[in-house]
């Protein structure tokens, strides 16, 4: 290829600004390269090469974790005031192009894995080269890498290609349940590093740490008629998940809520009713690890959610289930912020679960996260339609407060919510436990 780049241009993105530098290598595909700062000498620089992944990187799909680690990597770069990131196409599905990558969703879609679909449809596993990407290393003066990558074939590559690599820093990302067989084949058959993070409980975690909490959600199916439910929440040793007044910051400690963000990052949607939102203001994104934000989804019979609710901005996206009691001009305010805001049946005075669940279920989400207040946990668990139920227990007694769980008319201990498959986690100075919820017929 000709060693100099075809343009050179500013890009300033919501990471921070970066130089772009595109080259044309013979192999007609085009190369950009991102710079964040000073090269200097060249030496020691910290690159990623990212594979291009229209679907993961573009559309957001969760098939893979690739868009994650594009936005971790850019702000990796930005927060570190020196890197580079080279975008390779001609790197489509691991080389075999966009077409036969989504072929190959079909096989996986049929049972195959990522490395089974492709033998099926007589591809190569990994047909990258890497000889491009170290031409553009070397057209821009880097003479040693610290590579961001969980690929060692990679490495090996850019290796024969003549680039010198100091150091591996690997980019574990928190799993999403669509993601999670993906990533641990590329484990177990293609010698990737842990990318989906240290299994919990293993590590601290630090924030910024991938956790691995599939042992902690367990094996769930959705249901045809709803998702699979996970009940989470934090509470203090005497059984409180707020104060009198209200306040329930922070109850747990930050390796537990870090835990919390990995369990989101997991999940399709992530729910709380508007008691939680009128009192917590919570973002309810992923932050504290390298993953996907979940849809948030707010029960709210009357659309009392405030204006300037953050759980409104536009870091992920978010469903307000309603009622028909609720203003048709605020509902038409909110959905032209984007907000989707979706009208079910009434129950009690309340949103209807049963209806509400079928509606996320008819929006796809398959996994549901359910992180509270009293009243959501105590209405799910009432209507029995709870799978699996996660709390955190922490050294704190504060006597009065909001209990995690009211009143379920149950009178006598053999008609109570049996939980069962038992796991203990000690995170930080909190425990986690976790239950299956065993399916019985509400009390009648
Ligand atoms: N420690 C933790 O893990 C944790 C987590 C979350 C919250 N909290 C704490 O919990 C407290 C908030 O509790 P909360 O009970 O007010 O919050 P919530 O359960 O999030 O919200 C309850 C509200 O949701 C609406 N809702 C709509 N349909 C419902 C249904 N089918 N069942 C139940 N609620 C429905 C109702 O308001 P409308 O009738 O107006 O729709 C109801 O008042 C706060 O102090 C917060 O800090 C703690």
């Amino acid at each position: 290829m000709s060693t100099a780049a075809a343009v050179r241009v500013a890009i300033p993105t919501r990471f921070g600004n970066f130089d772009a530098y595109a080259f044309e290598p013979a192999s007609g595909n085009v190369y950009v390269a991102l710079v964040a700062g000073e090269i200097g000498d060249g030496t020691d620089v910290v690159v990623r090469v990212h594979s291009e992944c229209l679907t993961g990187d573009v559309l957001g799909s969760l098939r893979c974790d690739c868009g994650v680690q594009l936005q971790q990597s850019l702000r990796m770069l930005t927060a570190l005031g020196r890197g580079v990131l080279v975008y390779a196409t001609g790197h489509e599905g691991r080389g075999i192009g966009l077409i036969n990558k989504l072929r190959a969703y079909v096989e996986q879609d049929l049972g195959a894995d990522t490395v089974d679909a492709n033998h099926l449809l007589g591809l190569p596993i990994d047909g990258r080269d890497y000889h491009d990407a170290a031409d553009v290393l070397k057209a821009l003066g880097i003479r040693s890498v610290r590579l961001v990558t969980n690929n060692p074939r990679k490495t090996e590559g850019l290796v024969d290609a003549g680039i010198v690599v100091q150091e591996v820093i690997p980019l574990p990302t928190s799993a999403h349940h669509r993601n999670a067989g993906y990533l641990a084949t590329k484990s177990v058959r293609m010698g990737h590093e842990r990318p989906t993070g240290a299994p919990l409980p293993e590590l601290g975690p630090e924030p910024g740490d991938a956790v691995d909490v599939f042992g902690l959600i367990g094996p769930l199916r959705p249901r045809l008629e709803r998702p699979a439910v996970v009940l989470k929440y934090a509470q203090t040793m005497d059984g409180r998940i707020a104060t009198a007044s209200g306040d329930a910051r922070w109850i747990s400690g930050e390796e537990e809520r870090t835990v919390s963000h990995a369990l989101r990052a997991a999940s399709d949607a992530v729910m709380v009713g508007v008691g939680t939102v009128l009192a917590d203001d919570p973002q309810l994104t992923v932050r504290m690890v390298a993953g996907a934000s979940p849809t948030r989804v707010i029960l709210d019979t009357t659309l009392r959610v405030p204006d300037d609710a953050r759980v409104l901005d536009d870091d992920a996206p978010t469903v307000i289930l309603t009622t028909k009691r609720s203003e048709p001009a605020r509902r038409r305010a909110l959905r032209a912020r984007g907000v989707v805001v979706q009208t079910v049946a009434e129950r009690d005075g309340r949103v209807d679960l049963h209806d509400a669940l079928a509606h996320l279920r008819q929006l796809g989400v398959e996994l549901l996260l359910v992180e509270g207040g009293a009243g959501v946990i105590t209405s799910l668990l009432r209507t029995r339609v709870v799978d699996r139920l996660i709390t955190s227990i922490s050294p704190l007694v504060i006597g009065s407060g909001t209990s995690a769980v009211g009143q379920l008319d149950i009178g006598r201990i053999a008609d109570g919510i049996r939980l069962a498959n038992r796991t203990i986690l000690p995170i930080g100075d909190d425990v986690l436990l976790a239950w299956d919820v065993v399916d019985q017929p509400p009390a009648s």
